[in-house]
């Protein structure tokens, strides 16, 4: 798809960060676009900067995990605009702490939101997109995490792996009916993301393993701060759309990205090949993987200074840094090792 022109653009999550920022790239393409969140706080933002610039746009309240509300957004974005030509599956939320410490209710938010809610979309959608006709495109927000393990990221790289996968498939099955498929996966953002657990994540979802407090969260903040331009990321995800590209890693080294996350699981098939798993991660690091850290995450991480070649390489991530406990075990959780949880 190469002209974006009265084209109608349904972006899930696109009243903040990533989500937002494809609002804005594919209006200004000349799109009409339809902004569902969860967030009134969001939605008013958005709803506000479009009614100012007088570009075509409407703003659905709709909780990603509500098949009800799926329905209903369905039913009024036809009504408004018309059946997507682009679906974009954004909204997404995280919390960290160990695997270990993980609660049914840090599973049923986070993969109810960033996989739950990429499914009841596409069982939504496809079937309207493919009765339309036409040549349509389902863009979704995965993660640069789908490629990385995470001993504190269990429900989101679960999440994100699966939405991976699960866009593979209908990039496959659908290409017959002339829909493409394109996931993003990006690394940091500069967005919101890091305030959804103690602003988004619904009451009854709320028993979590995890530390979760204002000055934890407040260390992702500045992690983030660091990230993508939300803007910039869109135009990576519409030129993707354009070439028809399946996979969008938006880095000039995506890659040697892909290339060198995979190798563990290549590492992995002999006993030899899983030791290297453990020792890759203490040797030194090339220019290269400077390069790409910064890539990644805007810094090189967490301001230590950057690897460079032949030296040894830097403490790893968090190291010298007051994180607030950011990742770490509620204190109450009597099972984790000491060391894992947060006394403040
Ligand atoms: N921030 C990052 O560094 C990063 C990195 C890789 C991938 N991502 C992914 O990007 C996507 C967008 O996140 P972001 O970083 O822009 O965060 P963000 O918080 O700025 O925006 C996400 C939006 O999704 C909405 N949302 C949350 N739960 C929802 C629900 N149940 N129903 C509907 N809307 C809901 C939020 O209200 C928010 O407006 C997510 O899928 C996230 O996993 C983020």
């Amino acid at each position: 798809m190469k002209d974006f022109k009265n084209k109608v653009v349904f972006i899930t999550g696109g009243a903040s960060g990533a989500g937002f920022g494809q609002a804005q790239i594919f209006s200004e393409a000349g799109a009409k676009v339809v902004i569902a969140d969860v967030r009134d706080d969001h939605l008013a933002t958005v709803k506000k900067y479009f009614d100012d610039k007088g570009a075509p746009a409407h703003v659905i309240k709709l909780d990603v995990t509500d098949r009800k509300g799926w329905a209903a957004a369905a039913e009024e974005t036809e009504k408004t605009f018309g059946v997507p030509d682009v679906l974009v599956l954004t909204a997404g939320v995280n919390v960290f702490g160990p695997a270990e410490a993980t609660t049914f209710d840090d599973y049923d938010w986070v993969m109810g939101v960033c996989l739950g809610g990429v499914i009841n979309g596409l069982v939504t959608f496809v079937p309207k997109m493919i009765k339309a006709g036409g040549q349509r495109h389902i863009g979704a927000t995965v993660s640069y995490g789908a490629f990385v393990a995470g001993a504190t990221t269990a429900p989101y790289t679960a999440a994100k792996v699966a939405v991976l996968s699960l866009l593979e498939s209908y990039w496959i099955a659908l290409k017959p009916y002339n829909i493409g498929v394109t996931a993003l996966c990006p690394a940091n953002i500069n967005s919101n993301i890091w305030d959804s657990a103690l602003k988004t994540r619904p009451k009854e979802l709320s028993n979590t393993g995890y530390n979760v407090t204002d000055k934890g969260q407040n260390f992702l903040a500045s992690i983030h701060k660091n990230g993508m331009d939300p803007r910039v990321l869109a135009n990576w995800l519409k030129e993707a759309i354009e070439e028809e590209q399946f996979l969008c890693l938006p880095y000039k080294h995506a890659e040697a990205m892909v290339r060198s996350e995979h190798q563990r699981w290549i590492d992995y098939t002999t006993p030899g090949g899983q030791k290297l798993v453990d020792i890759r991660p203490t040797l030194p690091k090339s220019k290269l993987d400077g390069e790409i850290m910064m890539e990644r995450e805007g810094t090189s991480m967490m301001d230590a200074p950057p690897p460079v070649e032949g030296q040894e390489a830097p403490p790893v991530a968090f190291g010298n840094f007051d994180t607030g406990g950011f990742a770490m075990a509620n204190a109450n959780v009597d099972f984790v090792k000491e060391e894992k949880k947060y006394k403040a």
